[in-house]
């Protein structure tokens, strides 16, 4: 995959945004599906979503819809995750492409021989896998986390109980400097959180004084020293809405500066800026996969849509409710 994002994605159809808009909220109706779609989607995709929100908040509206059809406006592993809280439902997703460069770097099979590896060395040790992964590695793992709730689960395993976390070493890196735990940590990034250039950053302090640098925890170390505020992507929107301060360096995907403008018309929030001047490298090539074209057509034909088998279903349940039990 080109791993870039497309400046005019090619269209199979000849509808006017305005015609696929009026499409889509019908056939929503129709089909009794709800639209559930993550900060990172294009904002005429958030405008049309029943639900917007971060991976544990739409984790939580999947488990929950009584819709017959779940349309999820995110990237695979979030679908798929919907099908695994929510087996009896029909999940789909505009574009199966829509993969993570995290979830990637952790393939089943390899994660599989290491957690055999570590069972010789440390038979009792726990895995907490961040939701950026496969269903099948979902399976293998003991418990997930999200950036919004991997402080409380990493801190609810019992202090002497070794932790593999995986995949993101990042995320992984900054749970150790908050919680005091060592881990062993996957070596996983992000290629959007990890484009986010200290030296461009450094840059636009300078310019705007009193603005204040917020990213996200996927974010290199050098990055997050300099945050003055760290957290999901909701936590991120939440801090820029209950801030006195009016300006904002944004260090996560720009996606969500659409809520942030939204919550806050008075407030200016500034795209933190990758190395490469004009790349767009800080938008998610997976997220911006979806367009408002492919959300029609997956409404309109039902397709393309997640299938797992039943048993890996019941796998990758029971580290995900644990997840759950543990977020209340
Ligand atoms: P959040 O759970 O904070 O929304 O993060 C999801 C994600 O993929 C960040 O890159
Ligand atoms: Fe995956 Fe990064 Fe895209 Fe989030 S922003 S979906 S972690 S590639």
């Amino acid at each position: 995959m080109d791993l870039q994002v497309a400046i005019a994605p090619t269209k199979e159809t000849a509808l006017s945004d305005e015609e696929l808009i009026r499409e889509i909220l019908r056939l929503k109706k129709e089909r009794n599906a709800v639209i559930l779609a993550h900060y990172y989607q294009y904002s005429e995709i958030q405008e049309l979503a029943d639900f917007v929100g971060d991976s544990l908040e739409l984790s939580r509206r999947a488990q929950k819809t009584d819709a017959d059809t779940i349309v999820f406006c995110g990237v695979h592993f979030m679908a798929e995750t919907a099908k695994i809280l929510n087996p009896t439902k029909k999940v789909l997703l505009p574009d199966l492409k829509a993969g993570c460069s995290l979830a990637e770097s952790a393939p089943a099979e390899e994660y599989r021989r290491v957690r055999e590896q570590l069972r010789q060395t440390y038979p009792n040790h726990v895995a907490i896998t961040y939701i950026n992964c496969s269903a099948e590695v979902k399976a293998l793992s003991d418990i997930i986390c999200t950036s919004s709730n991997a402080e409380r689960i990493i801190r609810s395993v019992p202090e002497d109980v070794p932790i593999l976390f995986a995949p993101d070493r990042n995320l992984g890196a900054y749970l150790q400097r908050k919680t005091g735990r060592q881990m062993i940590l996957w070596n996983g990034t992000c290629i959007v959180h990890q484009s986010f250039s200290v030296r461009r950053i450094e840059e636009q302090l300078a310019e705007y004084p009193d603005a204040e640098l917020i990213a996200h925890p996927e974010c290199e170390d050098a990055i997050l020293e300099r945050a003055h505020f760290i957290g999901s992507t909701s936590a991120l929107l939440r801090y820029t809405v209950e801030s006195p301060r009016t300006t904002f360096i944004v260090a996560t995907e720009p996606g969500i500066i659409h809520q942030m403008e939204k919550a806050s018309p008075h407030k200016r929030f500034i795209p933190a800026l990758p190395e490469q001047e004009g790349c767009r490298c800080s938008e998610c090539p997976y997220m911006k996969l979806n367009t408002l074209e492919k959300l029609y057509l997956c409404l309109l034909r039902g397709e393309p849509e997640i299938h797992l088998d039943p048993a890996l279903i019941e796998r990758a349940r029971l580290p995900l409710e644990r997840m759950m039990a543990l977020s209340q």
